[in-house]
């Protein structure tokens, strides 16, 4: 009897609504820590759940089983739901997380291209290491210079007419009278006024001149070399620029004949033109069928130079040259038009790394 009356007594809690409600709860919440606390307050030790569970005890033996089951099934859904919206919030994060790193995995990447040198570096650097192996220093100066180091100290004065040859860019307003050098001696004018000789150099460099075709850039390159000591002759220019070329173009049966010419700042003067190393002197169409190819000019460096850069023309002597490394690139890579090098194609650039 007295179970009756307790049971009596038993409040039921409406089990379907308390499932109901924490899953409405559940879905009401889009952050993780507040489902975890709703989570507390129907599932914890004194949630909803828990709390009426104790009045079970109030029941009958009986029934205490069949509404204890129901219990486990009210639960049981509750835990599901709340497993469903975990899954649910986490995919929810990670969805915008990605969206926040905004990462579009079919950019192309950024990484770093592996570099080469330009062909005209390539050969300047082949250049310098050479003759730095028969003992010559290399020597640098200013692109934009002034006409005395360009052309008077070169002697030649205003007005001297082989001027009209090296046209260029003049710098206007510059208080003296500047230009864009038109050939790499002014760097031997410098270097005679610094330095006591005996000494050998070469001075690698662009220089600027106003011409623009397949082989001519209004900028390109040119190495001068220059040897000055008490007895240093026309052979010796001979031995080393032969010996030079031979070593660049890997042939030691090149060849190499010097024609008379005229340049004002050395006397006697000789281009210099090597076999040509397509044919091996025979003719062809790279040579214009002479079997020759120009590659410097050259000759004994004139008193008057001298002179002009202080150094005793009584004691001392010499030969300077001035060679297009721009050509010699062409020769020995097979390359027929000079603008390639300063288009920047990759296509083509990237065929000498
Ligand atoms: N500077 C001359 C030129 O540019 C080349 C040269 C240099 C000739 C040295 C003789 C000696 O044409």
């Amino acid at each position: 009897m007295a179970h009756r009356a307790e049971a009596v007594e038993f409040q039921m809690i409406d089990l379907d609504k308390v499932v109901s409600r924490a899953i409405a709860e559940f879905s009401g919440t889009n952050d993780a820590n507040d489902l975890e606390h709703i989570k507390a307050r129907y599932l914890g030790k004194s949630g909803v759940l828990s709390e009426a569970r104790k009045e079970l005890a109030k029941l009958p033996p009986d029934e205490r089983r069949d509404v204890g089951a129901r219990f486990n099934q009210a639960k049981d859904k509750i835990e599901a739901a709340l497993a469903a919206r975990r899954d649910e919030l986490a995919a929810d994060e990670l969805d915008s997380r990605l969206g926040e790193e905004a990462l579009d995995v079919t950019l192309p990447g950024r990484g770093l291209a592996r570099g080469g040198l330009h062909p005209a570096t390539r050969t300047l650097e082949r250049i310098e290491q050479l003759f730095r192996s028969i003992g010559f220093d290399v020597a640098d100066g200013p692109e934009i210079e002034t006409d005395f180091h360009n052309f008077t100290a070169l002697n030649q004065p205003q007005d001297h007419p082989a001027r009209s040859m090296h046209d260029t860019f003049y710098l206007k307003g510059a208080g003296q009278n500047l230009l864009l050098r038109t050939h790499t001696s002014p760097i031997q004018v410098r270097y005679m006024q610094h330095h006591e000789p005996p000494f050998k150099i070469i001075a690698p460099g662009r220089v600027y001149r106003v011409d623009s075709d397949a082989t001519h850039t209004p900028m390109f390159h040119q190495v001068e070399g220059l040897w000055i000591d008490e007895a240093v002759s026309l052979a010796d220019l001979k031995g080393v620029l032969t010996d030079f070329l031979r070593k660049f173009f890997e042939d030691e049966k090149l060849r190499t004949r010097f024609r008379p010419s005229f340049f004002p700042f050395t006397e006697p003067s000789a281009e210099v033109d090597m076999s040509c190393v397509f044919c091996d002197g025979a003719g062809c169409r790279v040579c214009g069928q002479t079997g020759w190819l120009e590659v410097a000019g050259s000759g004994q460096v004139h008193p008057n130079v001298l002179k002009a850069c202080g150094v005793d023309h009584e004691k001392y002597m010499g030969f300077a040259f001035g060679m297009g490394p721009d050509r010699l690139t062409m020769l020995r890579y097979g390359i027929d038009d000079l603008r390639l090098f300063y288009d920047g194609d990759l296509r083509f650039l990237a065929q000498f790394t």
